[in-house]
């Protein structure tokens, strides 16, 4: 998830007073849904305290059952559990100082935690996703894979997802396409596909920079599209 720095757009104002208010109080609350439809009216809150964590990414280690949320100032990861404890899981001082955890993902099976690490303006340009052993004592870095735009200069490294063979595929929210990264920490770009620019966008409005953020791997393929003149037959048909 990335978070525009400025805002004039109304949501992202409100996101922006969001922010600045959790960053105040240094508080952050999640709201768990169970989608279980017997449980479809209940949720679970949790409230946690981490001084200046800047919540940035998350997301959940079903084994440890403990959420992990990346920090948008420090290069950390700390885990949340369902009774509010926090723990730095990881603090990587090897990465550039006050760079973000944009993009966070945990491959449960190899335990591996991937994560997007970009920096914002104007600290110096770094893009790259780093994995961590989640099985070695001190959660050691297995790979930190540099992420180039060889078209824009200051690309987004922005959120990422994995597949079963352990590739990752990181979004690029400026230049619009999508790194592969394999097991080893090798990069290259993996789609550029015109899908991704199809949507016209005015480029004078703020934020337009902003393309391609979240992404998410289905092993399931998509339906082909149904085209409408055989919807309206299934209509006529059922008449
Ligand atoms: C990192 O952030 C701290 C606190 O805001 C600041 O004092 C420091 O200059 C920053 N470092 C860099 C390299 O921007």
């Amino acid at each position: 998830m990335y978070i525009p720095p400025s805002s004039t757009s109304p949501s992202a104002q409100t996101t922006t007073i969001m922010s600045l208010k959790t960053a105040l109080i240094s508080y952050f609350t999640f709201f768990v849904v169970f989608v279980d439809l017997t449980l479809a009216s209940k949720h679970h809150v949790i409230n946690f305290r981490s001084p200046t964590l800047y919540p940035e990414s998350l997301t959940w280690d079903p084994s440890a059952d403990h959420f992990i949320v990346g920090s948008h100032r420090h290069r950390t990861l700390v885990s949340v559990s369902s009774a509010a404890a926090v723990d730095t899981l990881i603090s990587d001082l090897s990465l550039p100082p006050n760079t973000t955890i944009v993009g966070v993902s945990l491959d449960h099976h190899r335990r591996r935690l991937l994560a997007v690490v970009h920096s914002t303006p104007p600290l110096p340009i770094f893009n790259a996703l780093a994995a961590y052993d989640l099985r070695s004592p001190h959660r050691r870095r297995l790979f930190l894979a540099p992420l180039h735009d060889p078209t824009t200069d200051r690309p987004i490294a922005n959120d990422v997802a994995f597949d079963f063979s352990g590739d990752a595929y990181v979004t690029n929210s400026v230049g619009n396409f999508i790194w592969k990264v394999t097991p080893d920490g090798e990069p290259s770009i993996f789609s550029r596909s015109p899908a991704f620019t199809s949507h016209p966008v005015d480029q004078s409005l703020p934020h337009s920079f902003c393309g391609l953020n979240g992404v998410v791997y289905s092993r399931k393929r998509l339906p082909p599209r149904r085209p409408i003149k055989h919807r309206q037959n299934v209509q006529s048909q059922r008449r």
